[in-house]
């Protein structure tokens, strides 16, 4: 059996996330991984706070804090808000750690030595009331392929380009305001992607029938442009320092001017995603300390670097801007590090064990607010610490995950999320375990009853839920949170229909052996409901486990059959506290007003 990796695109330093975030990137991780532990197999969830470049320092700057306080402070915030969720990192890291840093500066070198770093000078924007460059966001002006006027010199929010601040028209500086901007000489390492247009074309192709149509077609469309070298230092001082790195000998006079590359540091691009492999070194380094051992390469290598990973299944999760940095640019670099290639331009691999590359790419479209954009700086929209203060974790879990922006970009209104949280957590799932729970409180001494043949009935509801089981288990497989959602409040529609029909309350008039059944088999489907519902909604799932004396998290059932006999006779039960109260519509007007409805998503971001 595999084992499985989960990363899901690291959160910026820089700030309160909306729910569109949580949506695209860690709910969806975190709903896969607890699937996948809940399925037996070994699982590693790992996150992290992106702690470099321009977007955290200009939240620091904006919030008057040094860079390294700001980070550290954002990154405990933003561990803290996602257990608020319940989203279960294995390790939630900082791609500002030793580990990180020294992975960035060791897959550089690597990089260097196998000819695939070249220097150059380029020209770079310069602002005179700033007294210095002007890196990625730190330039604001119009996009020069869709015209939006607020477009960031690393990529067009509005387009999804990625951008050089020099191509920006009409640039101004994003600390000054000051269009008093020249251009400039500056030396920088680039990393040599157009080598890698083939191998690179070749890979995702391969991925055409597995990864969503979404996701190849991103990366075709890069590739179709043109594979541009890619500059990966800047001129910051906030980062990954490039002097710390030993450029080896100097045969072919080739080696970098290190004095001039000396204040510069990494592009945070660069060095984020081997935080996803910094993290898990993190996370080994941890597991080791509580262990009291010492810590070991082959932890996290193993998760990571052939032959160890052969068994590694190794799943991302990313918003669709996130798309090219993951489906060209880390794997350019980590094809640079596996491989070498010589003047005929032909690849061989490297003798280190290679380091692995994604295999499945879950991709998502933007998740709206009333069909506009979420904005933080316009105060629209909810965001993630605020949501918790509202309603419990679940509520919004279940939600997201059932209108995940899959195929298309979805919007979130108050009245459709009051409308089916009602309708699914309260009306179907809610209910059923209440009504079940109760009436063996009621009816049969809060334990689950004995006696009784199962009929014919009883016998279709096994049936029919394995079936539905399956059908749900399969789109879990697939990653098809929607599918799986709505075969997952299906088979809780099967509980209520089941209830309805075999009617324990008026069976247990005339029959108390034919209640007895219906009961059991109720009671054994609540315990069913809250094991599968687990991934989405774990805490009203730990709820129930509580109430029926089951194990949390319990283990996936079996796909074979026998789904509904866990529950042995005469087990104690009892009635969770109510599971989920309706969203009552004097909430929904309030919170329309407080975070803005329809009227203020007309405005663009
Ligand atoms: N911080 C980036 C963003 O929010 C995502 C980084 S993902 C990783 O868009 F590849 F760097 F890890
Ligand atoms: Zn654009």
């Amino acid at each position: 059996m595999s084992r499985i990796l989960i990363t899901s695109a690291l959160p910026y330093a820089a700030g309160a996330k909306h729910l569109g975030n949580l949506a695209g990137s860690m709910l969806p991780a975190d709903v896969y991984a607890r699937f996948q532990r809940s399925r037996g197999r070994e699982t590693l969830y790992i996150c992290a706070t992106d702690e470099h470049g321009t977007p955290a320092e200009l939240a620091a700057a904006a919030a008057g804090l040094p860079v390294a306080d700001f980070c550290a402070q954002a990154h405990t915030k933003l561990y803290e808000i996602g257990r608020g969720f319940g989203l279960s990192f294995d390790h939630f890291g900082r791609s500002s750690s030793p580990q990180n840093h020294r992975l960035t500066q060791r897959f550089a070198q690597s990089l260097w030595e196998a000819g695939f770093i070249e220097e150059r000078v380029t020209q770079q924007v310069y602002s005179l009331a700033d007294r210095r460059f002007l890196p990625d966001r730190y330039v604001i002006g119009t996009c020069p392929h869709c015209g939006y006027d607020a477009a960031r010199g690393d990529q067009c929010e509005n387009c999804t380009r990625v951008l050089d601040p020099a191509d920006l028209i009409h640039p101004r500086s994003a600390i000054s305001g000051s269009t008093e901007i020249e251009i400039r000489d500056s030396k920088h390492l680039f990393l040599r992607q157009s080598l890698f247009a083939g191998k690179l074309r070749a890979w995702i192709e391969g991925k055409r029938s597995e990864w969503p149509n979404l996701v190849t077609s991103i990366a075709l469309k890069w590739l179709d442009e043109g594979l541009q070298d890619r500059g990966i230092t800047r001129d910051l001082s906030w980062g990954v320092p490039v002097n710390a790195i030993d450029w080896g000998p100097d045969p072919e006079g080739r080696r970098p001017d290190a004095a001039g590359l000396a204040s510069k540091v990494f592009y945070v691009w660069f060095d984020a995603p081997i935080e996803y492999i910094g993290a898990t070194w993190e996370w080994a380094d941890a597991q080791a300390r509580e262990a009291g051992r010492e810590p070991d390469d082959a932890d996290w290598e193993r998760w990571w670097r052939a032959p160890g990973a052969a068994d590694v299944t190794y799943v991302e999760f990313m918003g669709k801007d996130n798309v090219p940095f993951h489906t060209v640019g880390f794997p350019c670099t980590l094809f640079g590090v596996n491989e070498k290639v010589d003047a005929g331009g032909r690849f061989t691999p490297r003798e280190n064990a290679p380091w692995k590359l994604v295999d499945e790419l879950k991709g998502f479209n933007w998740l709206n607010y009333y069909g506009g954009k979420f904005s933080t700086s316009q105060k629209r929209g909810v965001f993630m610490d605020q949501a918790l203060d509202l309603l419990p974790a679940d509520y919004w879990r279940w939600w997201l995950t059932a209108n995940a922006p899959e195929s298309a970009d979805s919007s979130f209104t108050w009245e459709q999320f009051q409308d089916q949280i009602n309708a699914d957590l309260a009306d179907v799932l809610g209910n059923f375990v209440n009504r079940i729970c109760k009436f063996a409180e009621s009816r049969f001494e809060g334990v689950v009853p004995e006696g009784g043949q199962p009929g014919a009935l009883d016998e279709k509801l096994e049936a029919d839920v394995l079936a539905k089981l399956r059908e749900y288990t399969g789109h879990m497989e697939e990653r098809e949170f929607r599918k799986a959602t709505a075969a997952l409040r299906q088979l809780w529609v099967l509980g209520n229909q089941y209830l309805t029909e075999a009617a324990p309350w008026t069976a247990i008039k005339t029959d108390r052996d034919r209640a007895a059944v219906a009961v059991r088999y109720g009671l054994n489907l609540a315990a069913l409901f809250g094991k599968v519902s687990e991934p989405f909604i774990p805490f009203a799932a730990e709820k129930i486990a509580d109430a029926l004396g089951e194990p949390y998290p319990g283990r996936w059932p079996s796909l074979e059959g026998g789904v509904l006999g866990t529950l042995e006779p005469g087990r104690p039960v009892r009635a969770p506290e109510v599971l989920f109260r309706k969203v009552e519509a004097d909430q929904v007007a309030e919170w329309r007003e407080r975070f803005g409805g329809p009227e203020a998503a007309a405005e663009p971001a």
